[in-house]
């Protein structure tokens, strides 16, 4: 109930479309009811008098265009109404599917959410659908038709409602067992997207194994569980209308017995008699589409719970009514006794360190030593478990989101680009840059040499994950946008690593420009871009375990000579 409250809530702005929907099915429903009521008694005086036949078929003619026109204003208020109810809803997961952090992210595939977005999204859509006809069209020409029966024959229509309540039962029963299979269906297709998604960024993996024949098995394997409860949902929804028609039968045949033996003791007119058992079998239509609705609204219950637990999903990091503004920062970090964990394990244990003003610090230490992890505090992509990231003396956790974005400049080695323009690519960095700060943005980056030599040189579509660029290319492209950013704080996670070492040098050049007047961290394997660093903090297990000059710590030993050792026994 909670639920359906909520679908129609996301109906309630196009309210006009629906009322207009209302009036025009109430229109078909008191034509319908006009037909039943007015078939009797027109046949009788037919007989009696030919001549009706005359007019009868136009008046057919006309009586069905009309019903025809309100059908179909009908049919594309209620249909565009549910269109742009369940747009709302998808707008709305979108939305709050980006304000959720990346911890969220971790915890849920891209192909599950974006299965979410489209298929249960889908299968709501045609719940809202059949609310709103069912209400309104089925609904209304049930209670005309209902109307017609009572006025023709109270005791009658008694008795033919007598196996109403009876529907309801294996109805409800029916319903509630199809929502949980669709759950189980929406479930299984999630897990098809997954795959899909997968294989499809996964390919080039799969043909370098020769794992194209156990995908593919795989793949049809959970194709088939799919079918299984698809199976069972079809098994379930073609039994509810025979089951319905089995039941309405009984009562009409009731109605038809008590009705013909009170025809034949003069106790009832067959026009009246006529008239009952058509408004009787027409109704019948209207009323086994409710409860195919019925069907189909249980059905977009299921997956609606799905979209719910996204849209409802509260984000962990957010801006609090306290949180300050913050122009543009003189960009001094530092991090107080900071501890962190992703779930149980602390991945960071009382790191201290600070940077000054136009410092840079390199963070250098084996892989899996926290690094990464230490710099995703800072723009505060978790939260730190206990201590501080300050900024300026100021807690990252008590400055705007929006703000503390806009200090932060961030390149890393996941050189994520968007299927658009290498310019609008660049733009990222700043979204109202003119032309002209784009070009001087990929000069600095030597990325403009590349750039123009591509087709359509800055307006060159990137494809899809930048296929057409190299990776040295793309680090390009993202160093430049970076540098378009202009931010005060500067984050470099391995952002040369893909670099080979002629346009390392050129980039690093670029990017000691870049540094000059910013403070940053830097992360990198190789320690000959981090000689020059005013502060080389060393990490392993999570644990500061070196801080000094480079000159500092090749003279006191320990694991930075070590890494520094091992990388330069060739040289
Ligand atoms: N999203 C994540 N969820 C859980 N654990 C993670 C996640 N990212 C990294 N880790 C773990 O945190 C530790 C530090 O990782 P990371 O900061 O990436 O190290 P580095 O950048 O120094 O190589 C590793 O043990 C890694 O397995
Ligand atoms: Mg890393």
């Amino acid at each position: 109930m909670e639920i359906f409250k909520r679908i129609v809530n996301y109906c309630r702005p196009y309210w006009g479309r629906i009322l207009i929907a209302a009036i025009t099915s109430g229109f078909v429903g008191s034509l319908d009811g006009a037909f039943a009521y007015l078939v009797g008694p027109v046949m009788q005086s037919a007989f009696k008098d030919m001549r009706i036949f005359a007019v009868l078929p136009l008046g057919i003619v006309v009586l069905f265009s009309f019903r025809g026109f309100c059908r179909y204003v009908n049919d594309y208020f209620i249909r565009t109404a549910g269109q742009l109810a369940i747009q709302d809803v998808r707008n709305e997961i979108y939305r709050k599917n980006l304000r959720l952090e990346l911890r969220f992210f971790n915890r849920h595939q891209t192909g599950g959410l974006m299965s979410r977005v489209l298929n249960d999204v889908n299968m709501m859509q045609d719940g809202v659908a059949n609310i709103v006809t069912g209400i309104f069209r089925d609904g209304f020409s049930a209670v005309t038709l209902l109307g017609v029966l009572f006025y023709r024959n109270w005791q009658l229509a008694i008795v033919s409602l007598v196996v109403i309540p009876a529907t309801v039962y294996p109805a409800q029963k029916i319903g509630r067992r199809i929502k949980k299979i669709s759950q189980e269906i929406q479930g299984r297709i999630e897990v098809i997207a997954i795959i899909l998604q997968e294989t499809f960024s996964g390919i080039k993996v799969i043909k370098a194994f020769g794992l194209e024949e156990r995908e593919v098995a795989n793949f049809f394997k959970k194709n088939s569980d799919f079918y299984y409860y698809m199976r069972k949902s079809i098994k379930y929804e073609s039994l509810s209308t025979p089951l319905m028609e089995f039941i309405t039968s009984l009562g009409i045949a009731v109605v038809v017995w008590i009705g013909g033996y009170n025809v034949m003791h003069g106790k009832m007119t067959s026009a009246d008699f006529v008239s009952f058992v058509a408004a009787m079998v027409i109704a019948y239509n209207p009323i086994r589409k409710l409860i195919n609705s019925y069907n189909a609204v249980q059905r977009s219950l299921g997956a609606s719970d799905r979209v719910f637990e996204i849209i409802d999903a509260q984000p962990e990091i957010f801006d609090l009514p306290e949180s300050m503004t913050l122009g543009r920062a003189e960009g001094n970090v530092e991090f107080r006794d900071v501890s962190f964990k992703y779930i149980d394990d602390y991945v960071l244990k009382n790191v201290a360190i600070t940077a000054r003003k136009g410092e840079c610090v390199a963070l250098v230490g084996p892989s899996g030593g926290g690094k990464t992890t230490m710099v995703s505090l800072i723009p505060r992509f978790y939260d730190v478990a206990e201590g501080a990231v300050l900024i300026d003396g100021v807690d990252v956790r008590n400055i705007k989101l929006a703000d503390l974005m806009q200090q932060i400049a961030l390149v890393d080695q996941e050189t994520i680009l968007f299927h658009d323009s290498i310019a609008n690519n660049i733009r990222y960095g700043k979204p109202t840059a003119s032309d002209a700060e784009v070009e001087a943005a990929a000069r600095a980056a030597f990325a403009h040499d590349f750039i123009v030599q591509m087709p359509d040189g800055y307006a060159t579509n990137i494809g899809d994950r930048g296929v057409r660029l190299s990776g040295g290319q793309r680090q390009r492209v993202c160093i430049a946008r970076a540098i378009l950013k202009d931010a005060p704080i500067l984050i470099l996670d391995e952002a040369t690593s893909a670099l080979d070492t002629e346009s390392e040098k050129m980039v690093q050049n670029a990017l000691n420009n870049l540094m000059a007047n910013r403070t940053t961290f830097v992360i990198a394997h190789r320690l000959s871009t981090v000689l020059h660093a005013d502060k080389i903090v060393v990490i392993e297990h999570g644990e500061i375990v070196q801080t000094g000059t480079h000159e500092q710590l090749l003279q006191s030993g320990g694991l930075y000579k070590k890494l520094y050792d091992m990388q330069f026994q060739d040289t």
